[in-house]
């Protein structure tokens, strides 16, 4: 699985998806610039997150707030004081690490033994295995078990309490070695803030600092009156945004799934007080069936609902997608009380209240938030669409199995031939169809191999314009999935991609 994973991450950057920031330069640790078929496919999948918010929902409307925010949001919003990763340095290798993120891996590596055993016996005993008797009997994989819950019930328990010493006994007594100089030589574990700052205004006017937003939904929140009065929205109802965050993020691995900066897709629902729940319990099966929407399997999702709740939230789930690193968070749903809006309220000094015409009454609202990293979106569709095939006659091909809806290229257009007027004559049929589709000439190289070419990058649909098409005006259309072939004649390949592009 992780050789699989190794191969989309250079897939991305051959295909011109993903490049890492700075390439020239070595890169820039965390930080990815799109390519040009990334940057189709990312706002693709904004595209289909945006319009099933603020095209499907009356009650949804949409904002774009600056990133730079006045620095008391973040006192207010307890990012400046609470917004921490603990992390603990290697004295030897002088290297930093996340203290949750050690411990974390350790509890994998107990993982890994326990699957190491049940895969050995299962290749012993062979069909008349039973998996779930030999984990709860066999005394190797109990032992594991035992320490593998001590050490979870522990961790919890030292993470509810923000006990930064008890974290590093963990890692002490746990024996964590340094992944750098395979030492155990531990520093003390120190809170880090995650957000970057920076300064505005000239140093001789006296310059005020500020954040980089950590996350998009302060904008909303501090906007919610403005958006409520001058929309002449009523409760329910929504704000969407899609825009930059960023952390400074300690641990940077995984590719795109962790980066400093990255882009979030988060809508926060306004509710009366006492109605949260439903409204949290209404927007976990929505978004969820967003997800499942894109056809990659059922199987793929799950949730993963919190034990340990945030002081602010009183409900919060994850839904996790199977990534090739296993089951990992994509989208975060949360009851968070009036929490935010309380505290804005308590430090602006202003009366952020709404009036709610049918009962009468002023009050703060409750809000339930969807918040879905796009960058972790994009990992996820680039994971669940990757796929080598052999083909008859022992051929292999790399295909990118997208939903039609978020490739890049709906359709590539080929003549068979660079002459007889066969080009003149694929351009003339992209030309009728660009404005509806993005779509790609190619005249490059035997058809095979444009099919290749076209297949790794999720092409849907290829055209091949031969001679039979100067005189019947039809063209060959190639399904990128079965490969199938069937004749169709111009006039049709409107309706046709039309048909599977959308949603
Ligand atoms: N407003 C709530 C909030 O920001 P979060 O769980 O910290 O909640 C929400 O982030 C989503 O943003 C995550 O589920 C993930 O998809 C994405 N995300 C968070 N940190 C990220 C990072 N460093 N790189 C990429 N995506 C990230």
């Amino acid at each position: 699985q992780e050789d699989v994973f190794k191969k989309i991450v250079s897939h991305c950057k051959e295909y011109g998806y993903v490049f890492p920031s700075s390439d020239i330069y070595d890169g820039l640790g965390a930080v990815y610039d799109y390519g040009q078929m990334g940057v189709e496919l990312k706002n693709n999948i904004k595209k289909y997150w945006w319009d099933s918010m603020v095209l499907l929902h009356e009650n949804i409307v949409g904002i774009d707030s600056a990133i730079f925010m006045h620095p008391t949001i973040w006192k207010a919003s307890g990012h400046v004081d609470a917004f921490n990763d603990p992390l603990i340095d290697n004295k030897d290798s002088k290297k930093r690490y996340r203290a949750d993120v050690l411990i974390e891996d350790q509890l994998a590596k107990y993982d890994e033994k326990i699957n190491k055993e049940v895969e050995k016996a299962r290749k012993k005993f062979g069909e008349s295995f039973d998996e779930a008797q030999y984990r709860s009997t066999n005394p190797r994989v109990l032992g594991h078990q035992e320490k593998r819950d001590a050490l979870h019930t522990r961790f919890a328990k030292a993470l509810n309490d923000n006990n930064l010493d008890e974290l590093r006994q963990i890692i002490v007594d746990e024996e964590i070695v340094c992944p750098i100089s395979g030492t155990k030589n531990w520093t003390e574990v120190r809170q880090f803030n995650l957000m970057f700052s920076t300064e505005m205004g000239s140093t001789s006017d006296g310059a005020m600092k500020v954040y980089l937003r950590p996350e998009t939904a302060q904008g909303i929140f501090v906007n919610y009156l403005n958006v409520q009065k001058t929309g002449r929205m009523k409760i329910p109802f929504g704000i969407a945004q899609i825009g930059k965050a960023f952390r400074n993020e300690i641990v940077a691995r995984q590719f795109i799934f962790r980066m400093r900066e990255f882009e979030q897709m988060e809508m926060q629902f306004f509710v009366r007080p006492g109605e949260e729940l439903n409204w949290f319990k209404l927007w976990k099966e929505q978004r969820l069936k967003w997800h499942k929407g894109l056809g990659f399997g059922d199987a793929k999702y799950r949730f993963h609902d919190h034990d340990k709740l945030a002081h602010y939230a009183n409900a919060a789930t994850d839904i996790e997608f199977e990534m090739p690193f296993g089951f990992k968070e994509v989208e975060g749903i949360h009851s968070r009380t009036n929490f935010d809006l309380s505290q804005h309220e308590k430090y602006s000094g202003k009366n952020i209240k709404y009036f709610d015409p049918e009962l009468n009454e002023s009050y703060t609202p409750y809000v339930i938030e969807t918040s879905i990293g796009v960058d972790r979106m994009f990992l996820s569709v680039m994971c669940a669409s990757y796929c080598e095939e052999t083909l008859e006659g022992g051929e292999t091909r790399v295909v990118l199995k997208l939903p039609a809806a978020l490739a890049p290229i709906k359709l590539a257009v080929m003549p068979l031939v660079k002459k007889d007027g066969l080009p003149e004559k694929a351009r003339e049929i992209i030309n009728d169809l660009k404005f509806h589709f993005n779509c790609q000439y190619d005249e490059k190289d035997s058809i095979g191999k444009r099919y290749r070419r076209q297949d790794a990058i999720g092409t849907p649909y290829c055209v091949t314009v031969d001679h039979q098409t100067l005189e019947d005006n039809c063209v060959t259309i190639r399904h990128r999935d079965t490969m199938a072939q069937e004749r169709v004649a111009i006039s049709e390949l409107n309706n046709i991609i039309a048909d599977k592009v959308s949603i």
